[in-house]
């Protein structure tokens, strides 16, 4: 049966695109973001995923508000990224994996999940950044599944439906029958807020209560409402959603094998974070 590796969770600011492509690791400003993958390459160097399975949040560059999937999921051969304005770079595509995205449908439709299921889709920087950041200028050696959840627009669904939706997902990965290795990405956060009266909002003591909560008590995470944790991270705080369902993928304890807290990337409180099942 396939087996998950681990997670690797990560901040997905639009900007860092730019910052690869012109090669600002080492500016001041980006260094201390960027130092905080020299673990994730190493890590990944050794556990060497076969695929990687992840759960993020379109912009408005796929799904747009007249129609916005609470879930979808990805079952196509191969993805694509796209000009999303701003200079925002084009990465290299994906290869999609058609046979476990579609027993990844099947075992939460069983679970009572029914997500869009998706024959084309186009990512932002929600995923392209993150993927960009693991694997950097390389062709990528995994095929992915993607899974999208609506963080953006009201009703978004609760932390808590994600984590299930992700314990289901979990499911899916381990009874699917070849022997590859799965890591599950969640993207996205934490704490920030780009509009309004609170643009610039941070709160650092809730986002590291929420790292430290992930190992063994994830459930902290899922007692907040939609409302809730805008309240406490800002409204694109909401991408907590997104690391919760990556570590419901993981049904027992996890471990920390990495955290890179680091204030600010962007209006963005980043993070990016590491685990594995204990
Ligand atoms: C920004 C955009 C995002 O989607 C995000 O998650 C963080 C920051 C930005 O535009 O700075
Ligand atoms: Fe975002």
């Amino acid at each position: 049966m396939a087996k998950i590796v681990g997670t690797l969770m990560s901040t997905h600011v639009p900007a860092i695109g730019p910052a690869i492509v012109n090669k600002k690791q080492d500016d001041p400003y980006w260094k201390p973001f960027f130092d905080g993958f020299n673990y994730v390459h190493d890590w990944i160097a050794k556990v060497q995923p076969d695929v990687a399975v992840i759960f993020y949040n379109d912009h408005g560059l796929n799904f747009w508000l007249d129609a916005l999937p609470t879930f979808a999921i990805g079952c196509a051969k191969e993805y694509f990224t796209k000009d999303e304005g701003w200079g925002i770079p084009r990465f290299t595509d994906f290869d999609g994996y058609e046979d476990l995205s579609w027993h990844i449908v099947d075992t939460v439709k069983a679970a009572d999940f029914d997500p869009v299921t998706c024959q084309e889709m186009y990512f932002d920087h929600a995923l392209a950044v993150p993927m960009e950041l693991t694997w950097p200028g390389v062709q990528r050696p995994i095929r992915i599944v993607p899974i999208e959840i609506n963080t953006v627009l009201f009703p978004t669904p609760t932390a808590k439906r994600c984590f299930n939706l992700g314990r289901a997902v979990g499911q899916a990965i381990e009874s699917f029958g070849t022997d590859e290795k799965v890591l599950v990405m969640g993207t996205g956060g934490l704490s920030h807020q780009l509009e309004g009266q609170r643009a610039g909002f941070i709160n650092r003591k809730f986002d590291i209560e929420f790292v430290e909560s992930l190992p063994t008590n994830p459930e902290w995470g899922t007692q907040f409402s939609p409302e809730q944790i805008v309240e406490n991270t800002g409204t694109q705080g909401m991408e907590m959603i997104n690391w919760l369902a990556a570590r419901g993928t993981i049904q027992g304890d996890a471990k920390t094998m990495h955290v890179n807290y680091h204030i600010p990337i962007s209006d963005t409180a980043s993070c990016v974070m590491v685990m594995e099942p204990a």
